[in-house]
């Protein structure tokens, strides 16, 4: 797909305009979006910004603020905002309370446990091992080992390491009725025997099918049905993430994420970064026409970034029919594809250099970091500059192969160094872009309809393979 839309010479925009870099981003909760490697005119810049308008999306950000049904398809509020909210209701404060306790035991070591079995899929496995990956200091006592699909040699493989009467397990699951986690949730129960009851959690909504699935009703941690799975990392389901940064990370977290709610509550327009990230990917999406997006980091501890928000984009957002059930006759969701920058630099990066066709990138990055190797940190942000440049400007000396065409959109995400209340900041902010842009696209971003069908046709061929199992000859997908 090439960019049909685009007639903008960024290059050129870029050379003759000083003042782009300065015009052409927003800083906001510590963090810097510049887009000034966007091919957008000053012109178009504004047009886009008059979006929040012409959608009102100051009424939209009302009605999620005062748990209107935001969510028609399953008649539902989004209140997942509520769970880092400073003064929650009293139901809420027990459950932060409770999940974070037992996080606080865990990551000091007072359960006298050396590991925790994490085991969700989804939004129930991505966010909280993003979290755990980006601020896991090495203070903790428990190792968090997370398991999210059925692959039985990795569940094997672990096993054998690990002692049972020393590991804790922790069932994540909104449902509790999810194939792939009660599939693995099974196999650790027989493999810890007598301990699985007085060892084991679960982050669910469902109690009555955790208890009977036999955990202790008082080692049920419970959050409210009305959080959709991708937005449940605040919740229980974060208790493995706590564990591992320890309880003061995890609430700093919490803190940063409610200062991005009240941002976009306040100022539901570009000032807000999450607005921003909204108007970005708005533009890449329908006004180049650009179905894919990049989310490559420069900044290790935000490695799994790409795969966090493959899920919270993709899943709120590939829909094919408005909030009126009528379908929609524009594009929604890009293909969010990433990882970490200089990996990416050596598979990917050379199509993206020179292919034909055009796939934007946000860089995400990070001025310092305290560990070590300070000049690692460096030279992975010299990375991150020279792809922008190169990727925006080019190269026009040389042969035909040496040369490279430009014009690649590129945005760029920064901060000073990450800290819990930063990444809290950037996670909520993307979790309000994601409902900006189903504000502008007229569509419900907290169903996901699309994946029961593949649920549930699984289920019946699985009954056809128990009763006679395939050779490669007689495999069909019929039910
Ligand atoms: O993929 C569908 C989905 O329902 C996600 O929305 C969710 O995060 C994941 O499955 C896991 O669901 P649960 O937490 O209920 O096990």
């Amino acid at each position: 797909m090439s960019q049909k839309n685009n007639t903008v010479d960024v290059a050129n925009l870029l050379e003759t305009d000083s003042e782009r870099r300065k015009r052409f981003s927003t800083l906001d909760g510590g963090w810097r979006l510049d887009y000034a490697g966007v091919p957008l005119t000053r012109a178009a810049r504004e047009g886009l910004l008059g979006l929040t308008d012409s959608t009102d999306l100051a009424e939209a950000v009302r009605a999620l603020f005062s748990a209107a049904i935001v969510n028609p398809s399953e008649n539902q509020p989004a209140l997942h905002m509520s769970l880092r909210a400073a003064t929650p209701d009293p139901d809420l404060i027990d459950q932060r309370g409770r999940f974070l306790d037992l996080a606080d035991d865990l990551h000091a070591g007072r359960q006298g446990l050396t590991d925790v079995l994490h085991i969700g899929i989804g939004g129930s496995d991505l966010g909280p091992r993003l979290v755990a990956d980006a601020l896991d200091a090495f203070d903790g006592h428990a190792r968090v080992h997370w398991l999210s699909t059925m692959d039985g040699r990795r569940f094997e493989q672990l096993t054998r390491q690990l002692d049972p009467s020393r590991t804790g397990l922790v069932v994540a699951s909104k449902s509790f009725g999810t194939e792939e986690t009660l599939t693995l949730a099974r196999a650790a129960r027989a493999w810890m025997g007598d301990g699985f009851t007085e060892r084991s959690w679960a982050s669910t909504a469902r109690r009555d099918r955790a208890v009977e699935f036999g955990m202790a009703p008082e080692r049920v941690l419970e959050f409210p049905g009305w959080v959709g799975g991708r937005f449940s990392l605040w919740s229980s389901v974060g208790v493995s993430a706590a564990a591992v940064i320890g309880r003061a990370r995890f609430e700093q977290m919490l803190a940063g994420a409610r200062q991005a709610d009240r941002r976009f509550r306040e100022h539901p327009d570009a000032r807000s970064l999450a607005v921003m990230l909204a108007l970005l990917m708005h533009y890449l999406r329908r006004g180049l026409d650009l179905p894919t997006l990049g989310v490559v980091s420069y900044e290790p501890r935000l490695a799994l970034l790409g795969d966090y928000l493959q899920q919270l984009i993709m899943e709120s957002l590939g829909k094919g029919v408005d909030r009126n059930d009528r379908p929609v006759d524009q594009p929604t969701a890009p293909l969010i594809f990433g990882g970490r920058g200089t990996d990416l630099q050596h598979s990917i990066f050379q199509a993206l250099h020179q292919g034909p066709e055009t796939h934007p990138l946000l860089l995400v990055g990070s001025l310092a970091d305290d560990h070590a190797y300070p000049e690692w940190h460096r030279a992975q942000l010299s990375h991150l500059l020279a792809q922008a440049r190169a990727l925006t400007q080019g190269r026009s000396d040389g042969a035909a192969f040496q040369r490279l065409p430009g014009n690649r959109p590129v945005a760029l995400l920064l901060t000073e160094r990450l800290t819990p209340e930063g990444l809290g900041y950037l996670l909520a902010s993307f979790e309000h872009a994601v409902y900006a842009l189903a504000v502008f696209w007229g569509i419900n971003a907290f169903d996901q309809w699309g994946v029961e069908e593949g649920k549930r046709l699984a289920a019946q061929i699985r009954q056809r393979l128990d009763r006679a199992p395939a050779s490669l000859e007689n495999l069909t997908v019929e039910p």
